[in-house]
């Protein structure tokens, strides 16, 4: 954990799977959305310039954690930096995060050869659906009972 967060890039833009998410799914409007391992927060400043009500929350950038229920929680690039051992344990802070009914998007990268952290996740643990495959990334979808 200690190192993942060099793993954050500066973006000029907000990551592509945001902006393939938007560009297939769209949220509503009125939806609060937090950005979970935010890195530098390119992405959730990206969703605030659109008109959502987004947050950002990472343990070395941004580690206030905030206080609301959210709508859609978005996971981007996290996991594949983070050991097997904890993502159990991560999938359950995100929940803790979500309103009932609320959506999860968590990308992983799958452009990379290694067999250790970038290829798990791809099994799709029970539950999450992938919603969007690219040669890049893979984007893992769940709602909230
Ligand atoms: C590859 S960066 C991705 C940052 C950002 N999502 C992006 O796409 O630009 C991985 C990020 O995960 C964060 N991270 C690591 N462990 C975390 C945890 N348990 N909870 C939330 N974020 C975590 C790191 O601090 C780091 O900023």
């Amino acid at each position: 954990m200690q190192e993942s967060w060099r793993t954050a890039i500066a973006r000029k833009k907000p990551s592509l799977p945001l902006r393939k998410i938007l560009s297939l799914y769209g949220f509503p409007k009125t939806s609060i959305i937090l950005d979970f391992g935010c890195g530098r927060g390119r992405d959730y400043q990206h969703l605030l310039a659109l008109g959502y009500d987004a947050y950002g929350y990472d343990p070395h950038f941004q580690p206030v954690k905030p206080s609301n229920a959210f709508d859609i929680v978005l996971c981007t690039y996290v996991l594949n930096s983070r050991e097997k051992e904890v993502e159990a344990e991560i999938i359950e802070e995100i929940k803790s995060f979500c309103r009932p009914k609320a959506e999860i998007y968590i990308t992983v990268r799958s452009d990379l050869k290694s067999d250790t952290k970038t290829q798990r996740f791809v099994e799709c643990p029970e539950g999450f659906e992938i919603r969007i495959k690219t040669k890049a990334f893979l984007t893992y979808h769940k709602v909230i009972s």
